[in-house]
């Protein structure tokens, strides 16, 4: 661990809410572009996510189009193979949202990521996709994640 990563840990441990951008791979955002990616708390790289608890996720993006909709999609790749992944709220336009989306707008779309306790202790790496009317991506980011218990 490096003094950087150390700090952020101790901060993180003082109970301030860390948001620190997450280490993304942009997975084919079409009618949208990502800026950054949020996960907290994350203190080290990839995000330690332990069961029973959720974490807050704000993926700020710029649209290049108009949606009166927006719907997340998520999946968690497990071995290469994506498997739905469940959150309580999918309506991208109740998430930090204001819709319609309109182009050359930025936006941070807010959400939890609920790791239930029955969630098995592995590596994964999450695909979240935010889908607009058409169901083009207006951001599509991969991000690995390990569930510890
Ligand atoms: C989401 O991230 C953006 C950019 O870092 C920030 O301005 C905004 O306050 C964040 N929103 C929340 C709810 O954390």
């Amino acid at each position: 661990m490096n003094v950087q990563t150390g700090l952020v840990v101790l901060v993180c441990l003082m109970g301030f809410t860390c948001a620190e951008p997450v280490k993304f791979k942009d997975c084919g955002s079409v009618s949208g572009k990502v800026v950054i990616v949020d996960i907290s708390p994350c203190a080290v790289q990839p995000c330690q996510l332990k069961k029973g608890q959720s974490y807050g996720v704000n993926v700020t993006f710029t649209s290049d189009v108009q949606s009166q909709t927006s719907t997340a999609v998520i999946h968690g790749v497990i071995a290469g193979v994506p498997v739905p992944y469940p959150i309580p709220n999918e309506d991208g336009c109740k998430s930090g949202i204001k819709c319609p989306i309109q182009p050359q707008q930025t936006y941070n779309y807010v959400n939890e990521l609920p790791v239930k306790p029955e969630y098995p202790a592995i590596k994964l790496v999450v695909k979240w996709e935010l889908r607009d009317d058409n169901k083009k991506d207006l951001f599509c980011i991969l991000f690995p994640v390990q569930i510890v218990s």
